[in-house]
C-alpha cells in the first residue's frame, strides 16, 4: 500500500490507529533541553542543603514564612498561616529527588504540627495547607491517617460553600460581603481527591460549581482576572470586582494570573471538560504574550505595575506559571506544547541563575530570592517565599518526569 493510501485507509477505518500515530508524532516533537537537566539536578542538591539550613534555624513550633537578607531576620508563622503546607511539601519533593532521610523526617515532624488545621473552617486555604503537605505525603507513602486528615480537611473546606453564590468563601468579612479570590482555584484539587477516595460526589460538584462561577465572573475579555469578587451572599449577585494584592482594581496581579492558569489546568485534568482546557490556554496566552512579560519570563509583580521596567519581579508567579505550563503542555497540540515548554525552560533557566537562586548558605536557607508577597500591604516585598520555592521544585520535578 502506498504511504498516502495507507493514511487514507487509517483515516477511514482506523481512527484509533491514526490517533495513536498523532500521539507518537506529538511525543517525537517533544525534547528535553539537554543542558537544563543537569542544572535541575544540581538545583535539587543545592535546594536540599538550603532547606537543611532553614530547618536548623526554625523554632520547633513554627513554620518558615520569609527572611530579610539585609537584616538577617526571619519571619515565622504558626500552622494557621496559608503557607504552612509548603515547607513540608517542599521537603517531600526534595526527599523524592535526593532520598535523604533527614528531609523526610523533618517533613513528617512538620505534619504533626499542621494536622490540627484539618478542622479549620475559617480559611479557604486548606488546599494549599493540607494538600501540598499531607497530599504529597500520601502520594509517596499512603497511610490511613493521612486519608482521614485530608478528608476532614476537604469537609472543612466544603463547609465554606454557598450554593446561592456558587463559590467557596475565601475571606471572612463584614455581613453582606462574600469575598472570593482567584487564588481559591488552587484549593479545588483537594476536593477532587476527596470524591475519588470517598465516593461522595458532593466535593466534585462543589469544585465544578466554584470553577464555573469563577469563569463567569472573575475574568475580563482578555482572560486576565480580577483578584477579588465580592458577591451578595443572599442573592449571589456580583457587588464589586476589585484587587487586594494587585496594583489596581483593573490591573493583572501576576500571581493571580498564575493561580488561575494552574487552577484551570487542574480543572481540565480532573474533569476532562474542554471548556477548562480552553480557559487555561486563554490564560496562558494572556501571560506569555503580554507586552510587559520580560525576556527572561519572570513577571513583574503585576503586569500593570507602576514603574515598569524598574518594578520588582515576582519569582513566585514565575514558579507557578512554569509548573502549570508543563502540565498544560501535555494536554495541547504540538505547537502550543512546544511554546509552553519553551517558556518553561526560559523560566527555569532564569530562576536557576544567580539573580534568583540564592548562593549556598545565604537567603536564610530559602531556595529563591525576589518574591513579592503583598505589595499594597508592604509585607514580604522582594523577599524569599515558601511558595516560590515549592512551585519551583515542583516545576523542576515535573520537567524531569516529562522525559522518563
Ligand atoms: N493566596 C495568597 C497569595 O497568593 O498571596
Amino acid at each position: 500500500m502506498r504511504r498516502s493510501s495507507f493514511f487514507l485507509f487509517c483515516a477511514l477505518y482506523c481512527p484509533t490507529l491514526l490517533c495513536l500515530s498523532c500521539i507518537a508524532q506529538k511525543n517525537s516533537n517533544a525534547r528535553p533541553a539537554k543542558d537544563l537537566l543537569p542544572i535541575i539536578e544540581k538545583n535539587f542538591t543545592d535546594a536540599a542543603a538550603q532547606y537543611k539550613l532553614l530547618t536548623k534555624n526554625l523554632p520547633a513550633d513554627k513554620f518558615p514564612k520569609t527572611f530579610f537578607p539585609t537584616t538577617g531576620q526571619y519571619e515565622f508563622s504558626g500552622s494557621g498561616w496559608w503557607c504552612s503546607g509548603f515547607y513540608p511539601g517542599t521537603l517531600f519533593y526534595l526527599y523524592e529527588q535526593t532520598k535523604d532521610p533527614a528531609l523526610y523526617a523533618e517533613a513528617v515532624r512538620a505534619l504533626q504540627l499542621l494536622e490540627k488545621e484539618k478542622n479549620n473552617t475559617t480559611t479557604h486555604d486548606l488546599g494549599f495547607m493540607m494538600y501540598c503537605s499531607f497530599g504529597n505525603a500520601n502520594k509517596m507513602a499512603p497511610k490511613p491517617e493521612y486519608k482521614e486528615i485530608l478528608l476532614t480537611s476537604a469537609k472543612s473546606l466544603a463547609s465554606r460553600f454557598n450554593p446561592k453564590v456558587g463559590c467557596i468563601k475565601s475571606w471572612d468579612s463584614k455581613p453582606g460581603d462574600y469575598l472570593v479570590i482567584i487564588d481559591n482555584m488552587m484549593n479545588l484539587e483537594l476536593l477532587f481527591w476527596a470524591t475519588k477516595v470517598s465516593g461522595d460526589s458532593s466535593f466534585y460538584k462543589i469544585a465544578v460549581t466554584h470553577a464555573n462561577t469563577t469563569m463567569k465572573n472573575h475574568f475580563r475579555a482578555d482572560f486576565s482576572s480580577y483578584h477579588v469578587i465580592n458577591y451578595n451572599p443572599v442573592t449571589g449577585e456580583v457587588q464589586q470586582k476589585r484587587t487586594a494584592q494587585g496594583a489596581a482594581d483593573e490591573s493583572a496581579w501576576a500571581r493571580g494570573q498564575a493561580w488561575g492558569l494552574y487552577g484551570f489546568t487542574v480543572m481540565y485534568r480532573e474533569t476532562k471538560d474542554v471548556k477548562y482546557l480552553e480557559q487555561a490556554k486563554h490564560i496562558a496566552n494572556f501571560i506569555i504574550h503580554h507586552p510587559n512579560l520580560p525576556a527572561d519570563k519572570i513577571p513583574y509583580w503585576d503586569f500593570n505595575a507602576p514603574g515598569i521596567p524598574d518594578a520588582l519581579r515576582d519569582a513566585s508567579a514565575a514558579s507557578i506559571i512554569a509548573s502549570a505550563l508543563i502540565e498544560l503542555s501535555s494536554y495541547t497540540d504540538p505547537e502550543s506544547s512546544k511554546e509552553y515548554l519553551d517558556i518553561t525552560e526560559t523560566i527555569l533557566r532564569s530562576l536557576s541563575a544567580v539573580k534568583y537562586k540564592a548562593a549556598a548558605g545565604t537567603n536564610g536557607g530559602f531556595i529563591l530570592q525576589h518574591g513579592v508577597g503583598h505589595m499594597p500591604n508592604k509585607t514580604e516585598v522582594d523577599t524569599p517565599l515558601t511558595y516560590a520555592d515549592y512551585y519551583f521544585v515542583e516545576a523542576m520535578e515535573r520537567y524531569k518526569k516529562l522525559w522518563k
